[in-house]
């Protein structure tokens, strides 16, 4: 396998306009969980989203293939010149987010693992966070760092949930089969006297009932959508980039390939009829 020496590649420079798109990307559907985020706090900006369906799960994945993924989605997503990107993927922001960035030149960038990490040292109360992701994430130990950033006196206990991802892009959300792998997953986090739980990958907020009522009741469940729409706010604010326009519109989707259940998991989840994808490859 040849292994890419991301320092060497150039950024891709284009000039910006508030009616630029914002670029959002995730493995598969999971970061639609931050689209919708976005359109609910910024209904006038214009979205361009890229769910790499072809090569979903990235969790399983070394980090060197994660990282080549990141570099190709990103690239996908610059030929729409957006004025910020969002990686709706807590694989990547762990293992690739300087791929991104340095790809994106002055271009911000926001990853959801931050935005997760500040918003339980906020919650917490007992100084005791579960986190739950990705294989490639837990291994990481990106959030517990996050997060000791922040705080050194919290306690962090991961665990990874693989097959969640798959659950969820199969849209078995109420199964019983979730339910009884949920019970798997989380026994041993239920014992360590955790009173919040990250949902370290967004694919898992479409499985939340489940991991809600698995993990019992008076944890507070951190899903960083909202953390990182707010975020994109006030960034496009601060640079005064905000869309001037009045009117909405529904996102610009990309995928690289369309699995059958995309149209019904895309209206179960955004509660609106998919709008035109555009199938891109991803070579
Ligand atoms: N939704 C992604 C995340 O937040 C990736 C899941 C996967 O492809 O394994 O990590």
């Amino acid at each position: 396998m040849t292994v890419v020496n991301f320092s060497d590649i150039p950024a891709m420079i284009h000039k910006v306009t508030p009616e630029s798109p914002i670029g959002i990307f995730d493995s598969g559907i999971g970061g639609l969980t931050v689209v919708k985020a976005v359109q609910a706090a910024l209904p006038s900006e214009r979205i361009i989203y890229f769910g790499d369906t072809a090569r979903v799960p990235y969790g399983p994945k070394s980090q060197v293939t994660i990282r080549k993924y990141a570099f190709d989605d990103i690239a996908i997503l610059m030929r729409y010149q957006p004025k910020m990107i969002i990686v709706a993927c807590n694989t990547v922001s762990a293992l690739a987010l300087d791929v991104v960035e340095k790809a994106c030149g002055s271009i911000p960038v926001i990853g959801v693992l931050k935005a997760g990490a500040e918003l339980a040292v906020k919650a917490t109360i007992n100084n005791r966070i579960g986190v739950i992701g990705t294989q490639a994430t837990i291994c990481s130990n990106a959030y517990a760092c996050a997060i000791n950033m922040l705080n050194p006196e919290i306690q962090v206990v991961s665990q990874a949930c693989p097959l969640f991802v798959p659950l969820a892009e199969e849209g078995l959300i109420e199964h019983p089969a979730t339910q009884l792998i949920a019970t798997e997953y989380l026994a041993e986090i239920r014992t360590k006297g955790i009173d919040t739980l990250v949902l370290g990958c967004t694919h898992y907020p479409i499985l939340r009932r489940v991991i809600e009522e698995t993990i019992g009741q008076g944890i507070r469940i951190i899903d960083s959508a909202e953390a990182v729409a707010l975020r994109t706010k006030q960034l496009m604010t601060e640079s005064e980039l905000l869309n001037p326009s009045l009117k909405t519109c529904p996102p610009h989707l990309l995928v690289s390939d369309l699995p059958q259940k995309f149209s019904m998991l895309y209206q179960l989840f955004m509660g609106s009829e998919l709008p035109d994808v555009e199938l891109v490859d991803v070579g």
